[in-house]
Formats: C-alpha cells, sequence, structure tokens
C-alpha cells in the first residue's frame, strides 16, 4: 500500500507537469486529488488494513495528499504568471486611439410635444393627473353625458375588451382622455363632498380607436385632457387661457379663433383652431387652403358632468379641452403622415 502511494505520487506530478493551461490544470485537479482520485480512494479502503498498517498508510496518505496539493498551487500559480507574461507581451493597448461614440437614444418625437405642453400647462398652474387607459362604458361615455345608444358614441369607435359580462357597463380601451375629468373630480370630491377645492388638471395619456391605419388615423394617439373647475370660472377663462396657451406653444403671434362644436360634456362647445404658420393664414396645403389649422376642442363643463363628478353646478363651473399632441407635432414639423410616429423607424426618430 505505502509503495502504491509512493506510485500515484510521482504518477499525478509527472502528469502535472505536463499542464499548460487552466483548463487541463482543473481536469488535473479532478482527477487527481478530487474525491474520486486515486489518493482519496486509498482513504476509503483503511478499514480493510490490518491495525499495525492503518496508521501508516494513514499517514502515508496524508502525506501525499498535501504534497499534491502544494504542487497543485505552485503550478497554479506558474501557469498564470505565464499566462499574465505572455498576455503583456502579445496584446498591446493603443491608448491613444480615439474612444468609439456611444450611441446615445433620445425622446420620442411624440414625447418631446407631450412634455412641452405639459410644460406649458404646468406654468399656467395645471398639475398632471393621470388615469387608466382600461375604463368602463360608465366613465369612458355614461357619466360624461354620452346617453345609451347615443349617436355622438359613434364619433369614437370602441375597442372593448370585455365578452358582455358586464350587461350595458363593459369594459373598454379608453377612447379620449375625458373620462379622467370624472375620475378627478370624483377623488377631489370626495375628499370633502360639503366643500370641494377647485380643481387645475392636465391629464395627459394614450388613446385608443377601432379604425382604419392610415396617413391621418392610427388605431392609438396621445391626448391631453385639461380641466379646470371652481367657483368663478368663465367662457372668459377658457378663451384666455387657450389663447394663451397657443401663444406660448406657437409663438407670441400666433392668433387663435374659435369655432361652436359639439360635445356632450361640454355646452358651450367649441374647437380651437390657431392661424396656419406654414403660410400665415393665406392658404395653403397644410391647411387646406383655410388659412387654420384645428388644434382643440374645449367647452364649458356640461352641469350633468359638473354633477357626476361630486360638483354641484348650481355652485361650480368649469372649462375643459382635449387635444392631440401628435396632431401638433404634425403640423409643426410638416409630417404628412402619422403612422410614422408608431412605425420604429429610426431614420425617422433621429430627427429628433
Ligand atoms: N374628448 C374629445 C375627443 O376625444 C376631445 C375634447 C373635446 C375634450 C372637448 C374636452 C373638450 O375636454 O372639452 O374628441
Amino acid at each position: 500500500m505505502l509503495e502504491k502511494l509512493d506510485e500515484i505520487e510521482k504518477k499525478a506530478l509527472e502528469l502535472l507537469a505536463m499542464v499548460e493551461d487552466e483548463a487541463s490544470l482543473e481536469a488535473w485537479r479532478i482527477a487527481n486529488i478530487g474525491r474520486s482520485s486515486a489518493v482519496m480512494n486509498v482513504f476509503s479502503q483503511m478499514g480493510g488494513l490490518s491495525k499495525e498498517e492503518r496508521p501508516l498508510v494513514g499517514q502515508k496518505a496524508n502525506q501525499v495528499k498535501t504534497a499534491l496539493e502544494k504542487a497543485f498551487a505552485e503550478r497554479v500559480e506558474t501557469i498564470k504568471t505565464a499566462a499574465l507574461a505572455k498576455s503583456l507581451a502579445n496584446e498591446k493597448l493603443d491608448i491613444t486611439l480615439p474612444g468609439r461614440p456611444v450611441r446615445r437614444g433620445g425622446l420620442h418625437p411624440a414625447t418631446i410635444v407631450l412634455r412641452r405642453m405639459l410644460g406649458i400647462l404646468a406654468e399656467m398652474g395645471f398639475q398632471v393627473y393621470t388615469s387608466r387607459d382600461v375604463e368602463t362604458d360608465e366613465m369612458n361615455f355614461q357619466a360624461l353625458n354620452f346617453p345609451p345608444h347615443h349617436p355622438a358614441r359613434e364619433m369614437q369607435d370602441s375597442l372593448y375588451i370585455d365578452a358582455g359580462e358586464r350587461g350595458d357597463n363593459p369594459v373598454l380601451l379608453r377612447t379620449h382622455t375625458s373620462p379622467g375629468q370624472i375620475r378627478a373630480m370624483r377623488e377631489f370630491s370626495a375628499e370633502n363632498p360639503e366643500n370641494p377645492p377647485s380643481i387645475r388638471i392636465a391629464l395627459p395619456g394614450m388613446c385608443y380607436r377601432y379604425e382604419q391605419i392610415t396617413a391621418r388615423s392610427e388605431v392609438q394617439f396621445y391626448q391631453i385632457e385639461g380641466l379646470a373647475v371652481g367657483e368663478n370660472i368663465t367662457y372668459g377663462d377658457l378663451k384666455g387661457t387657450l389663447a394663451d396657451f397657443a401663444r406660448r406653444m406657437f409663438g407670441l403671434n400666433a392668433k387663435v379663433r374659435f369655432r361652436a362644436s359639439y360635445f356632450p360634456f361640454t355646452e358651450p362647445s367649441a374647437e380651437m383652431d390657431v392661424e396656419c404658420f406654414v403660410c400665415g393664414g393665406k392658404g395653403c396645403p397644410v391647411c387646406k387652403n383655410s388659412g387654420w389649422l384645428e388644434i382643440l376642442g374645449s367647452g364649458m363643463v356640461h352641469p350633468v358632468v359638473l354633477q357626476n363628478g361630486g360638483y354641484d353646478p348650481r355652485r361650480f363651473t368649469g372649462f375643459a379641452f382635449g387635444m392631440g399632441p401628435q396632431r401638433q407635432t404634425m403640423l409643426l414639423h410638416r409630417m404628412n403622415d402619422i403612422r410614422y410616429f408608431w412605425g420604429n423607424d429610426v431614420r425617422f426618430l433621429n430627427q429628433f
């Protein structure tokens, strides 16, 4: 047995001397000092030895094991040093080379305009309020004074995500940010139902409609909703606020006009146009020769909507508006196709 141990040691050391790289080092370690190596096997065979032999063999086996471990550690050192020396000699780093430019991402054009608008509204005292994308028919239509089967619903083809479990209150993707008006009013009026606080919020978010995708319409798009509710808010406040917004957005000389319109949740309702900044009002293809560009819908909050939000319409009035940042981006940059927004073509995105 003792001779066998000498033999094991000798053979292992010979093999170790031939090891040149880290992968073979590990293979050697497993084969020669690992759990099922020859030395370790000697330990497990000790039970079969006589009483006299046992301490001698045990001691010898320990010596061999220690010797092999030590030789292994030395070999590891040698190989690592050699590898380092080799890489220092061969791999020269030219630190005078210019670095590779880091390609930085940028904000999406729709995000840039969205943020700019929210910035302007913030300066005017409108705080951001966010509301959910998945809505109920009640919030998206009913509470906003769209009666069931009212033809105004057809202005907005909805994407329902409901198989009819909820009867006449199905779940849908919001078709506009206006349901956020109800959510905000209900949240604020619940804090103090007798004396609800006045409101000035800007409500950005994605909206969804079941539409054929064309150069002019997309199934999803951003809107920013504005809502002001208080005790003495008049139509003059609406006009002043929105005209001021247009000047901050399109320049001090931006001229606006209001055209009477209809939305179920406002009365009276108006659409606001800015004078075409491409032709200065003379008429061109961008404004379709009208000299004006429509940029938002607005109106005085309908008494029924105030009531549904928990605000007593005998005491409170308010105005609201809704606009599409992407439409304004298209006008500002003379984009002729809305599909560029979600097309994810970097050649388009890189221009912003
Ligand atoms: N929700 C309307 C739409 O999506 C836009 C709108 C019009 C919002 C008038 C308003 C408003 O708050 O007062 O077409």
